[in-house]
């Protein structure tokens, strides 16, 4: 059976961007693909402890499985949820690619480069982490792997360092599909990049200090509103889906129609023209607000328990498939 694969970091509450770019696909791929293919979610806690953590790990590491639940995925014998830390395998299959990645390819990395701008020092693991991200993908033979655009110079290293092992050792990994399969399928025309709010060019970011650049899941629904009708537009003056031009805008439209689920090329009709941004604006924040409550009230009634429960039986699964690819790993290396 094929696998579709993702992760979300848990170093703070989400925001609007993690759910409509990568949770939200995941769900809906996950309800649609579940009987026919493997879904692996997981907490990648060891790249969580990269950075500063906001609150309590552990606390973190439940919540965010209770985000997936709360977007309405259904779980079912297929669907596998577990921790990075909780499978060692992860750790060592990351050092074993560190032996076949190369200083310029990961050098390379946008994220890499953006993270580590302006800092005096900083650690090594921020270098590494698209290592540990490709040991992450190639244990379970993930096929596919959605995930927002941010991350998809990642996915294209995965595909290289799998390719290289498989020539210089023999076939041990299945290569993930190309980026632009994945999109296909996805059914989505783009990867989802949600802007920051005061500043469109940026993405939004859980690590951006303004709080009204961003809306976090646990926002109250009237302070989301809030953040929406102060959003960055421009003075063209009218509305028009251009994201090179008009940015803040695009963004607009863009979360409209995910959060409602209308088709953005739907959308991008009915506003196209409209010369009053703060229409616009209003409806955007009605039905983002709207959302969040329904949200919020699903993910109160999830226990701890239940997500605890789901951990301890996918991180059964997870060592399994993970503990015996690592070993085909070691075996073509000579180390067993
Ligand atoms: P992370 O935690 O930075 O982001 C989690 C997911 O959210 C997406 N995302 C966005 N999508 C659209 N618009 C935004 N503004 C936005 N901000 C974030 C990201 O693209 C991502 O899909 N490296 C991964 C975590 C990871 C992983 C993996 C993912 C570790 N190992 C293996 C897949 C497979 C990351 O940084 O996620």
């Amino acid at each position: 059976m094929k696998t579709i694969l993702t992760g979300i970091r848990t170093n703070s509450v989400l925001t609007l961007g993690n759910y409509l770019g990568a949770l939200l696909p995941m769900v809906r791929l996950a309800n649609e693909h579940s009987k026919d293919f493997n879904v692996n979610i997981f907490v990648p806690d060891l790249h969580s402890i990269i950075s500063d953590i906001d609150g309590d790990l552990q606390k973190n590491i439940i919540r965010t499985i209770k985000y997936y639940l709360a977007a309405g995925l259904e779980v079912n014998e297929n669907v596998h949820f577990y921790r990075q830390s909780h499978v060692p395998a992860h750790s060592e299959l990351c050092w074993i690619l560190n032996c076949v990645a190369t200083m310029g390819e990961t050098s390379r990395m946008i994220q890499f480069k953006e993270k580590s701008k302006g800092q005096e020092s900083c650690n090594v693991a921020i270098f590494d982490y698209p290592i540990l991200m490709a040991a992450d993908i190639l244990l379970y033979s993930a096929e596919f792997v959605p995930v927002g655009e941010d991350q998809f110079q990642h996915i294209e290293l995965t595909r290289n360092l799998a390719m290289r092992f498989n020539n210089r050792f023999g076939e041990t990994f299945v290569v993930p599909a190309k980026t632009a399969d994945q999109v296909k399928f996805m059914e989505v025309e783009n990867a989802v990049r949600i802007r920051d709010l005061l500043n469109p060019e940026k993405k939004m970011s859980k690590s951006t200090a303004a709080e009204n650049s961003k809306i976090m899941l646990d926002d109250e629904p009237a302070k989301a509103a809030k953040k929406i009708m102060s959003a960055t537009t421009d003075s063209f003056g009218k509305v028009k889906f251009d994201m090179f031009n008009q940015p803040g805008i695009s963004n607009l439209l863009t979360i409209e129609s995910l959060v409602t689920g209308v088709p953005l090329q739907e959308v991008i009709s009915t506003w196209a023209g409209e010369t009053r941004y703060g229409d616009l604006k209003k409806k955007v924040a009605e039905s983002v607000s709207e959302m969040l409550a329904v949200f919020q009230a699903k993910l109160a009634e999830i226990s701890d328990e239940e997500v605890l429960r789901l951990l301890e039986s996918g991180e059964k699964y997870a060592n399994e498939v993970a503990g015996a690819k690592l070993l085909d790993a070691q075996k073509a290396f000579g180390l067993r």
